[in-house]
Formats: C-alpha cells, structure tokens, sequence
C-alpha cells in the first residue's frame, strides 16, 4: 500500500456525503475534503470547505494548497460549466468528464445525436428550434408524446403529454419560457432502469443497480422531485435483461465515446426504458444519481480510491466486487419540497443508532442544532442482509422522529414488494 493522501469533492449533497464516505474509509485516504460540503460531513470525518462548488478558481487554489492528489466532482452543472477543463489546465487530476463530454447531458440534442452517431437504440425523436414546426408537427409520433426542453432543467424539463392539446399547450409554454429549442420523442412504454457507468476511456465497470422514486409523494403521485428513497439490488431485474442493456445500450455508447475522441474519465449515468423491442436509452446523465449513489457505494466491496485512482490514471481497473448485503435509503424533505420548501427548520439532534446511517445533504447550523436548508435534507438509510430488514429498519428510526416540519415517502421498496 502507498502513501495516504488527501482527496477532494466537489459538491454538497447527499451524493457528495455518500462518495466523500466511502473515500474517507480507504485505506488510502488520510483526509477527504468536500466543497462546499455540509456540516453534516464532521459526523463521519469529511471536512467541508467553505468554497462555492462554482469558484474553480479557489478550488484549483485548495486543491494545491492542501496537497489534494485528485478531485471527484459530483454536480452536472459544474461539469457542464468545464470543471475537469479548468482542473486539467491546471495540471490537476479531477474525475468526471470535460465541458464537451458533459454535453451528453447539458444537451438532449447533443445526447441525440450522439445516439444516432454511434447506434444507440432511443426513442424515436426529433427537435425543433421554433413554435411553428413543432406544433406543425406534433402528432408524428402519436399520443402520449413526450416533450423535453433541451438543456440542463433540474428533472423539470420533460413532460409527457396525453393528448394534442396538452401538447400543443405545453409546446407554446416552453417556447415562451424562453426555450430557444425542444424535443419531441416518442413515448416508450416498458419498466425505467438507470445504469452507472464508471469509465476510463475504453475501459468501463458497471456499478450496482438502484431504483429511485421521482414523484414528491406516495404511490408515485406528486410532482417530480431530485428522488425521494432508493433501493439496491433491484430484485425485480431479471439478469439476462441487464445483460442485454450491457450489451445493447452500454457497449456501443462506450464504442462511441471512444470513436469520437471524448477520453472519459468519470460516470455515464443511462436511463433507459426496456421496451418490447430491448432497451432504448431515455437520457444521458454524466454523473452518479442523487439519491441512487447513497445506496449503490455501500455495497460496492471494491475501494472506490483504487477504481477512481486506476481510472485517472488508465492503469487496468480492478473488479467491481459487490457485496450480497442489500441498502434502502428514505429521504426526508422539508415541507413545500420541490415546489416551495420550507427553509431553516429545526432539526435538533438527531439520534445515533447502530445500523442506521445518517446521509446529510441540505443541513446547515452546528450538529447539536442542525437546520433544514431547503429541499431534501438527509438520508436515513440502512444495509442489511435482505431489502425487508433494510427497509424495516428504516422506517422504524422514521416512525420514532418528530420532525413536523418534514415529510418523506412511506412506500419506498413497494417496487420489490416490500411493505
Ligand atoms: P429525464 O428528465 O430525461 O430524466 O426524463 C424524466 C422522465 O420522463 C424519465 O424519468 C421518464 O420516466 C420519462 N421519459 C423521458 N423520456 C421518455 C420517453 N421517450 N418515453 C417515455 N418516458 C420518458
Ligand atoms: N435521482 C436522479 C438523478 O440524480 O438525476
């Protein structure tokens, strides 16, 4: 084993807790720094940095100062924005794709065409630049249609409208909104799985599986939300059908990253529908999913400091080596989330547990008076041997909290038939 050295995060969520977590118990870690990261953090020995996860400047500056060997960052956005660009002209290491690569994401039409480059099965679509030609257009593909605007929008951009009218209304809307284009796609119909995808140009591992719960409320009613609970593994995946998502959908993406000279270094995150007719991709994401990561890494028996490590540095990545244990996280939002969250509730202090772990994401104040910050603020989560102990043990710690100025989902895991 070499050296320990110092590593940072950029980011502030419950994701950034779970990767800052699972850094911080390598061996090969001596301190995990997270910017701006969370008070929540000193709970498990990860030091926030009051530095914006937008101020590249002062991060390049932390990262040199604080002998930092290299970065994993977190948020789209910033990727978006040239994160790993600003870091490599630094002569820094950084994990997660460049401003080019990020597009994937930043772009539905770039995502597209990209798709239809290299031969990745999608939906049927096509994009539009002015009202007109798309209202002129919109029945082409039949009812549902599926509306998307082009750029980054937070999980709000994409409405999947039943009938013309809806349609032709939520066109007129976006246009007016200010959307310089959109995306018309066909609606697939079949079960929504997301694949990670952890590469270092031609190599790639696939990470375990998780399942979210977009919508704000229980029995997937409310409006869409960044993800209310996850589970890993997926029970209800047969393995033959993640194999063809491998072979389908993962294989040919990684050929066209290769092919068209993007050097990816980081997480391609695949949602997908798998329809009648195999897998179709539905979006590119070009980072790990929030809540998805704080039930992914705790299963993952591989360092995750020796696969971002090797993958930096194009040695041979090691096997992802998953564990047999399964996790379910509930996140627990303040009261309004997503359309207007209640800010700075008191969350006192909350207890201890074995068993349970705390993931915080939107938590200000100090430990003995943590505050709700906006929108989701934690995690509780639990591994254990199956999904129904996980699951139980979860709702047990939710049931004994009073927290009346939050709410979180009572049916998380209802997906594996969990109750
Ligand atoms: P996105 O913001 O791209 O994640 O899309 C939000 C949600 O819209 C996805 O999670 C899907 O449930 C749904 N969706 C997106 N594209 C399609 C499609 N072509 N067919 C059916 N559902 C879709
Ligand atoms: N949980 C969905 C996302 O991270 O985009």
């Amino acid at each position: 084993m070499g050296e320990q050295v110092n590593v940072l995060v950029v980011g502030q969520g419950g994701r950034e807790f779970a990767i800052a977590r699972k850094l911080q118990a390598s061996p090969r870690v001596k301190q995990v720094y997270c910017a701006p990261g969370n008070v929540g953090m000193t709970t498990i020995g990860v030091q926030p940095v009051d530095i914006a996860e937008t101020d590249f400047t002062n991060l390049i500056r932390f990262a040199k100062e604080h002998q930092v060997i290299w970065t994993f960052v977190g948020p789209e956005d910033c990727l978006v924005d040239g994160i790993i660009d600003d870091f490599q002209a630094a002569g820094l290491q950084a994990f997660g794709p460049t401003a080019r690569a990020a597009q994937l994401e930043g772009s539905k039409e770039y995502a597209l065409n990209f798709m239809n480059s290299y031969g990745v099965p999608t939906a049927q679509h096509a994009s539009y630049r002015d009202q007109a030609s798309a209202i002129a257009h919109v029945d082409q593909f039949g009812f549902p249609v599926v509306i998307k605007e082009n750029g980054l929008a937070g999980g709000k951009g994409v409405v999947i409208a039943p009938d013309k009218t809806t349609a032709v209304q939520t066109i007129k809307e976006m246009f007016s909104q200010g959307q310089s284009r959109l995306v018309l796609e066909e609606c697939l119909q079949g079960p929504e799985y997301s694949m990670f995808v952890l590469l270092s140009d031609d190599q790639y591992r696939i990470l375990p599986m998780a399942q979210d719960h977009k919508r704000a409320f229980d029995g997937d009613q409310g409006p869409n939300t960044g993800g209310m609970g996850a589970y890993s593994p997926l029970p209800q995946l047969d393995p033959a059908d993640r194999q063809a998502m491998i072979d389908q959908v993962v294989v040919p993406t990684v050929h066209g990253l290769v092919a068209g000279n993007y050097h990816y270094h980081g997480i391609l995150y695949i949602g997908l529908i798998l329809t009648q007719d195999g897998p179709k991709v539905i979006e590119y994401n070009v980072r790990l999913g929030d809540p998805e990561t704080q039930v992914i890494l705790p299963r993952l028996r591989t360092d995750l400091f020796d696969l971002v490590d090797a993958a930096l540095s194009d040695r041979p990545l090691p096997e992802v080596v998953v564990s047999d244990t399964a996790c379910l996280g509930v996140v627990l939002a303040a009261k309004g989330y997503p359309t207007d969250p209640q800010h700075n509730q008191p969350l006192g202090e909350l207890p201890r547990v074995p068993d349970i772990d705390l993931d915080y994401a939107n938590v200000s104040g100090d430990l003995a008076d943590l505050r709700g910050a906006g929108g989701r603020l934690l995690m509780v989560l639990a591994q254990a041997d199956n999904l129904q102990v996980a699951h139980d043990r979860v709702y047990d710690y939710l049931a004994r909290l009073n927290e009346p100025e939050c709410f979180y989902r009572h049916d998380i895991g209802a997906k594996a038939g969990l109750n």
